[in-house]
């Protein structure tokens, strides 16, 4: 089955062919208008969507060497994600689907994340943790089945994602700041200042990053401008390691309360080069197997929604053309069953 998958939540434009659950093309137009303003606005990322998605489906149609008529069903995004955006990819699958007759599926984006561990790593197995890391999501879920998921572990305030993006945009760097503080922090000691790892009192399972942001705020408003630029990969390092210290602590505890050894880390942070490399001590000291998608595949991209897409439609499962964005759907909504 030849399937298209649609990605338009946020500030990426991407579209993927999937051939049989195999990913033989996969095209990402990442918004760069953004970067101006330190953060995506909405108002311009539908814009920009609605201008692009025409080439970018295109683009990923050449690249798999098909033509529009060759495909069999489209996947798309109906959430969660910004809602001018989604709305862009939703009806274009819509008018997709009416055009060409073919059935189109709408796709969980979280699921999405999920799904891209399976293009990578193809032999994972369930049931395994899974440590979900985006601009938006900092979530530890349980996934004992295809659509069964648990939740163990969540953010109270800020996501992982945000807080690398805030950060950054305090030490002046632009948006998004995750590979901006990476790239900063290769060059700094991640020893150098001391960040602290909130503790939530409520849950301990859970997650906090505003408190991180604010002790970088006031530690660079303490330094000299001079002290602050010859610090600058010292100050991105020691924030990084704040970050992935916090990442790491939940999933160990996770980990010992459920006795799950099998990990998938996906969503936008996962692509963190120092991340992935402090998780692997995890998997000498406690875990049997570690599972990230390619970078590629960790960022927002259409070939994760393909792959989900391609789970749902195998069992005959379709949308309406009355299907909705849902810009807050959560992971358990609209999951592959
Ligand atoms: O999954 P994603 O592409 O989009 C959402 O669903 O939110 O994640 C985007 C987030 C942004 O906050 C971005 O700064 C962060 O992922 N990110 C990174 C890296 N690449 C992207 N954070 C740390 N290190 C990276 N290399
Ligand atoms: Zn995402």
């Amino acid at each position: 089955m030849l399937i298209l998958g649609i990605e338009s939540s946020c500030d990426e434009t991407a579209g993927a062919i999937c051939s049989d659950g195999e990913i033989i093309s996969n095209v990402v137009l990442s918004q760069i208008i953004h970067k101006q303003f330190g953060g995506v606005i909405p108002e311009i990322a539908s814009r920009e969507h609605d201008s692009q998605i025409t080439t970018i489906i295109h683009k990923a149609l050449e690249k798999a060497n098909i033509s529009l008529s060759d495909i069999q069903a489209i996947a798309v995004t109906f959430g969660a994600g910004l809602m001018g955006a989604l709305l862009v990819g939703l009806n274009f699958a819509k008018g997709l689907s009416i055009a060409l007759k073919i059935p189109y599926i709408g796709v969980n984006h979280l699921e999405g994340h999920l799904y891209a561990s399976f293009i990578s790593n193809p032999k994972m197995q369930y049931p395994y943790l899974c440590l979900l890391v985006t601009g938006g999501h900092t979530q530890i879920w349980e996934v004992q089945y295809p659509g069964k998921y648990i939740l163990h572990s969540t953010t109270v305030d800020d996501a992982a994602g945000e807080a690398f993006d805030k950060g950054a945009c305090i030490l002046g760097l632009t948006y998004p700041g995750g590979p901006e503080i990476e790239k900063m922090a290769q060059n700094g000691d991640p020893e150098k200042y001391n960040f602290p790892i909130p503790k939530v009192k409520s849950n301990p399972l859970n997650f906090s990053f505003s408190g991180l942001k604010t002790a970088l705020l006031y530690k660079i408003r303490g330094m000299s401008e001079n002290d602050i630029e010859d610090n600058k990969c010292n100050i991105a390092a020691s924030y990084q390691e704040a970050i992935i210290k916090s990442l790491l602590q939940r999933l160990t505890q996770v980990i010992s309360i459920t006795g799950i050894k099998q990990i998938s880390i996906v969503g936008g942070v996962a692509a963190n080069k120092r991340f992935r490399k402090l998780s692997e001590k995890l998997k000498d000291d406690l875990i049997t197997e570690i599972y990230f998608p390619t970078s590629e595949y960790c960022t927002d991209n259409a070939a994760m929604i393909a792959i989900a897409g391609y789970e749902k439609l195998k069992k005959g499962i379709y949308s309406p053309l009355s299907l909705k964005a849902n810009p807050n759907l959560p992971l358990n909504d609209g999951a592959i069953e």
